[in-house]
């Protein structure tokens, strides 16, 4: 089945007023690729001033509270990120699950939440090295989906990203073998989750994506685009992963 393809940049703990030049760019940029789906994931702080900044291009939080509103000090709930213009979010990233220990439980409600705040919702999955290393990386990738995938829900807003640790931020990635291994098996947890549904739903490949990898990347059957996080941080590193996805849509 034909995906378009998602570039979706992650900016993690990076952006302030003086960089919407920068998203500028980008925007500007991904409008001239139209056959491929970007967007930015930027600070909280920084998503009503993008979305002034670039109206119409998708600007995305990094992460969501579940509950729709109460006593959670420093949390923000998925109502304030629509009211701010946001229209993504990322769930479930490794960052996330280590330094706050989010568990699979926590990242099921947040995805759920988020589709149901009508959000293009970007939930994360991925082994660590010692995983890797120990051969158990897609069933443990697998199980880690299962038990973080919001059920009885409408998932056509729903993308997955598999993260390896190991390759985030590292200038390491797997062998295209692996990739591909590593996205089959998703796809067929999504079907055995989902039914014909998983089928749309769109698999990112993200860790160390750059400009000189992302074609062979995309080229990988079952990789339906990228998250991006140092790469995605200035145009001139971001814009060609935008394009090499665009030449494959
Ligand atoms: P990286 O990060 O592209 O800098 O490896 C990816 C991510 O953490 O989403």
């Amino acid at each position: 089945m034909a995906r378009r393809k998602l570039v979706v940049g992650n900016w993690k703990m990076h952006g302030i007023g003086s960089d919407l030049a920068e998203i500028r760019a980008i925007a500007e940029a991904a409008a001239a690729n139209p056959g491929v789906d970007a967007g930015l994931c930027v600070p909280a702080t920084l998503i009503e001033r993008a979305v002034r900044e670039v109206p119409g291009f998708p600007i995305g939080a990094q992460d969501v509270h579940f509950a729709d509103k109460g006593a959670h000090t420093g949390c923000v709930c998925t109502a304030m990120l629509t009211d701010a213009g946001a229209t993504m979010v990322i769930v479930g990233h490794s960052e996330r699950r280590e330094a706050q220990h989010e568990s699979d439980e926590e990242v099921r409600q947040k995805a759920g939440a988020a589709l149901d705040a009508g959000l293009l919702t970007i939930l994360c999955v991925g082994e660590s090295l010692a995983v890797r290393e120990s051969g158990a990386a897609v069933e443990t990738v697998v199980r880690q989906l299962g038990q973080s995938l919001p059920r009885d829900r409408d998932v056509s807003r729903l993308a997955i990203a598999y993260e390896p640790i190991w390759a985030i931020g590292t200038g390491k990635i797997p062998t295209t073998d692996d990739i591909a291994a590593m996205h089959s098996a998703i796809r067929h947890e999504l079907l055995d989750a989902f039914g014909p549904a998983g089928e749309s739903i769109r698999i990112l490949y993200g860790g160390s994506v750059k400009a000189s990898n992302a074609a062979e990347i995309f080229d990988v059957a079952d990789v339906d685009g990228a998250l991006v996080g140092g790469a995605s941080l200035n145009a001139a590193d971001f814009v060609p992963i935008i394009q090499a996805a665009a030449l494959k849509g």
